[in-house]
């Protein structure tokens, strides 16, 4: 078994903290709880959550040619940043293992869950793959890779999970984690990109569609995170007084979710000592994904250290992968 790092204490922090805030806002990785990595795996194989599909289908085209690019006669360690269940790695790995390296597999993970699972998942797949799991907080500490010192490594950051940060914050992580690569290492960046508004392009109302979806297992994953604080933090949210919103902001080229208060109330926190009011129509700010234009997303490589060498677009440019070469010191 391998321990949950994430402890109650930094919960109420962050809770303390996001709920007194003006306006209100909590981070997106209080959502993935046991719950909420169930829910976020339901919605990943939603059919408004175009995300997971393209860029599955994107790697499943490109995976050889990744490969290809990022030949070398040594051995290979693939570390990804929040693995999740490590579902889309396997097209990545096959490839990799059919240019006869040995290979390395490195799944970074917050939750210990995703990681038991994908250890199962890849150990039906994969007889021969070395996996070895890293249970860590790449975001908040400070991370080394624990790879062979002699490997090439390839960071793969996929699922557009960089969104979630504003770019600046996005090019810290990566510069962060990437600080102990070496001069021809690679990155493989997966970024949904920014709607083009162009007739037949990507609209606006595509995106938000996807954050919408119709059976509400989106609203539920948002939703689930007032439960979780109700479970953790000993709080009262009536989880049905607060509604569900996705929102566009073109200013910050975002998708935004919400959970907008329905009524005037009151919620006591327990483990807080505190009582937070709302009043109707206010929210709290659960979440942004950014949306890149693809000229974004090479400038986001080139910020955290690497050289753009190959942008992979699927037809109607909804989805990229980028990769990524690391420059010279
Ligand atoms: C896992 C952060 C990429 O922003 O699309 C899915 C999370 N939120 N539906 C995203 C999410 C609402 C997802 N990321």
């Amino acid at each position: 078994m391998i321990d949950e790092i994430a402890n109650s204490d930094s919960i109420a922090e962050v809770v303390q903290a996001g709920l007194r805030a003006h306006p209100k806002a909590l981070p997106p990785w209080l959502f993935y709880d046991q719950t909420g990595s169930a829910l976020f795996e339901r919605i990943t194989a939603l059919p408004e959550y175009y995300l997971t599909r393209m860029e599955r289908q994107l790697l499943h085209r490109h995976a050889a040619t990744v490969m290809q690019i990022a030949r070398d006669h040594r051995s290979l360690s693939i570390v990804e940043l929040g693995a999740g269940s490590a579902q889309k790695t396997s097209l990545l790995l096959r490839a990799a293992q059919a240019t006869e390296r040995r290979i390395t597999y490195l799944p970074v993970e917050i939750s210990s869950s995703s990681l038991q699972t994908a250890l199962l998942h890849l150990s039906n797949e994969f007889s021969t793959l070395r996996v070895q799991p890293v249970l860590a907080d790449f975001v908040r500490d400070s991370f080394r890779i624990p790879t062979a010192p002699h490997d090439q490594r390839m960071l793969l950051w996929l699922g557009s999970s960089a969104g979630n940060f504003d770019s600046d914050d996005a090019i810290g992580i990566l510069q962060n984690v990437s600080e102990e690569m070496s001069a021809g290492d690679f990155l493989l960046l997966g970024l949904d990109l920014a709607p083009d508004c162009t007739p037949g392009g990507k609209q606006i109302e595509d995106i938000l569609r996807a954050y919408e979806d119709a059976d509400g297992v989106t609203a539920a994953f948002n939703q689930n995170v007032l439960t979780r604080i109700n479970r953790e933090l000993d709080a009262d949210f009536s989880v049905e007084r607060f509604q569900h919103a996705a929102r566009w902001n073109s200013a910050t080229c975002c998708v935004e979710m919400h959970l907008v208060s329905t009524v005037e109330q009151n919620v006591s926190i327990r483990a807080l000592d505190a009582t937070v009011s709302f009043r109707i129509g206010e929210s709290i700010h659960t979440e942004n994904s950014r949306k890149y234009t693809p000229a974004e997303g090479r400038m986001l490589l080139r910020e955290a250290g690497f050289t753009a060498v190959r942008t992979w677009l699927n037809a109607d440019g909804w989805y990229g992968l980028f990769l990524g070469q690391r420059e010279e010191g």
